[in-house]
């Protein structure tokens, strides 16, 4: 099977079960403050699960694709990936566990569909805690369809809840389903610390509501979210023995191989190194052969995500999203310089990911030479870091007999040097080097977790109310830059976080004072004229015809949402939008610069 294949499979069963296929969304959310980049096929699909209508109805199908780097530590091992596609299915209010279970089980293990067998399939549901009961209804559904009781785990919170995704909101008990893909008969009883059961599918069951309290409410509209690993899923079907060895990664890997001189690549090998049997091992060739295919994998992983991210056209840079790109890359060409790779190498490797990906994703080809033009420049700027931090060692090394731990972790913190290639730099590292390294930089993650914790703090539903005032505030702004500038204003980007809304859009010059002026006024003028914003579903082409704009318009499909303000702005937009403009407060313009030729940004906020 090709993953062309089962992603339309998924398609066609969930079409025939009524759904309606909605595109990917992107990976840079466009109205979601909570998030720097789409980590599930629920987050673009927020304002549904909160009660907003969907313009292609209850049910809906995607393969949404996704980036999480929470866990990158884990990235080289068989199943875990910073860049990855979800494929899931959506009931807005409809349909719910029977349902979702069911379809679920039927989709696995029919010989029609995947023709999963039932032998080596697990499931968990949710034990019940204080604040919700035991999932008895997830139970008695899968009680009737898995081999035995053995194979149902009854877990905590910890594993079987999902959401909210702040500290407020849609939040409930999920069932995920295991695969066993040991060499061996799939054990009697299900024991989900055991790795050689791999997690490929989350049914969510969002029935409470999470209140400022910290209290559960039962919700109005109970959801259904699904998410299932394509890549995972992909390898089972293909009896490979990690997502490394699938058509997603083959060429990848080859490329990386043929750079590093490292052709005799063996993916058993990979499965002892990753069940930990040969990190005890005393043969030191055994374990830098497992080090460096660890090093091929975090390239494939690292590059293919930084691709996907460039395809979207965001730059490295040493803020939020920016900063997540930046280390992606410097991470790979950190490895790629412990695999012996002098020259500039990424941009290699980018090749074969866009040949793999151009057909589903165009955004990969259309943007092809900005893609290798920042690979390449980001490289060149990385290598002068490293340059001067091997000065920096050289230096540590004249003045001590060996570089401890902690001074190779500060390396680390101001170089990007990895642990592995300071081993290898140093003359001498101290006796307990790796344990002291790996100390420090627990207490890094810890320190850095909480921070980036931080803005996740007020929770979905606060941030959203201030989210939905900026989106309004963004169609107002928008027609009074077409009124002021004139027709060629258009959409270029929006985003929009707690603190201001950021627009971008194309005109030729910077504006003068008298026209940012202008415009701030138009929108103050709007916002006190107290104009309801009003929702109308139509064709697209009606929605055209009734001349409003819209930039992401083919998102939608056929029937789309149209936001009119008053009769003052017109938009094809999926909201969701406050009631009135009078909710807004007070707006000001505090930024305009060039973004690029011939494309303008504006930052405002409302006060
Ligand atoms: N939101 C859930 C997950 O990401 C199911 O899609 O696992």
């Amino acid at each position: 099977m090709t993953a062309q294949e089962l992603r339309k499979k998924y398609f066609d069963f969930f079409t025939a079960k009524g759904h309606k296929i909605i595109p990917s969304a992107p990976l840079i959310p466009e109205n979601d403050p909570t998030v720097l980049f789409t980590t599930a096929g629920m987050h673009p699909l927020i304002p549904f699960l909160l009660g907003e209508r969907h313009p292609a109805g209850k049910k809906l199908v995607s393969v949404q694709k996704c980036i999480r780097t929470a866990d990158i530590e884990e990235v080289g091992d068989d199943t875990h990936l910073t860049f990855f596609e979800m494929l899931g299915n959506w009931s807005l209010g409809d349909y719910f566990k029977k349902e979702a279970i069911e379809w679920s089980f039927e989709f696995l293990t029919s010989k029609k569909w995947l023709g999963l067998e039932k032998e080596k399939l697990a499931v968990s549901v949710f034990a019940g805690d204080k604040d919700a009961p035991f999932d008895e209804e997830a139970y008695g559904l899968w009680k009737n369809l898995v081999i035995s009781e053995k194979r149902i785990a009854k877990l905590p919170k910890k594993n079987n809840w999902w959401g909210p995704a702040g500290e407020t909101g849609p939040c409930g008990p999920d069932s995920e389903m295991f695969y066993w893909i040991g060499q061996t008969e799939a054990p009697e009883i299900f024991d989900p610390e055991d790795s050689q059961w791999v997690e490929i599918w989350n049914d969510v069951f969002m029935q409470y509501n999470k209140t400022k309290e910290g209290k559960y409410e039962v919700l109005k509209q109970q959801n259904v979210d699904t998410g299932m690993g394509l890549e995972r899923t992909f390898a089972i079907l293909n009896n490979e023995p990690s997502v490394y060895e699938t058509e997603l990664f083959k060429g990848i890997v080859l490329v990386i191989r043929k750079l590093a001189s490292l052709e005799d690549y063996e993916s058993s090998f990979d499965r002892l190194y990753n069940a930990g049997s040969i990190v005890n091992q005393e043969v030191d060739n055994l374990k830098e052969r497992a080090e460096k295919m660890l090093s091929i994998r975090i390239i494939a992983d690292h590059i293919k995500a930084a691709v996907f991210i460039l395809a979207e056209g965001l730059e490295p840079s040493n803020t939020e999203r920016g900063y997540v790109l930046r280390r992606l890359i410097r991470r790979a060409v950190r490895y790629g310089k412990f695999l012996g790779i002098n020259r500039s190498f990424t941009f290699q490797v980018a090749q074969p990911i866009i040949g793999i990906y151009q057909d589903v994703y165009p955004e990969l080809l259309k943007n092809k030479d900005f893609i290798e033009e920042q690979l390449i420049r980001e490289e060149e700027k990385f290598s002068k870091t490293l340059e001067q931090g091997l000065k920096e060692l050289r230096v540590l090394e004249n003045q001590l007999a060996s570089i401890t731990g902690r001074q190779g972790f500060d390396l680390y913190q101001s170089y990007g040097f990895p642990k592995e290639m300071i081993r290898e730099e140093a003359r001498k590292v101290s006796e307990n080097f790796d344990q002291e390294f790996d100390e420090a930089l627990k207490k890094h993650q810890e320190l850095s977790r909480t921070a980036s914790a931080g803005m996740f703090k007020a929770g979905l539903a606060d941030h959203s109310e201030i989210a939905i005032k900026y989106h309004t505030a963004t169609h107002l702004l928008q027609q009074a830059l077409r009124d002021v500038l004139g027709r060629e204003v258009g959409q270029k980007g929006s985003n929009i976080n707690a603190e201001r809304l950021r627009f971008d859009f194309s005109y030729g010059q910077k504006m003068t004072a008298e026209q940012i002026k202008k415009v701030e006024d138009i929108v103050n003028e709007k916002i006190n004229e107290a104009l309801p914003a009003m929702l109308k579903e139509m064709s697209l082409a009606e929605a055209k015809a009734s001349g409003a704009i819209g930039l992401f318009a083919e998102k939608y499909g056929d029937r789309v949402k149209v936001y009119s303000i008053g009769d003052y702005s017109k938009e094809i937009c999926g909201g969701p939008h406050v009631q009135n403009t009078k909710e807004l407060g007070h707006f000001k313009i505090i930024k305009e610069e060039a973004v690029s030729q011939g494309v303008r940004r504006i930052k405002a906020v409302l006060e």
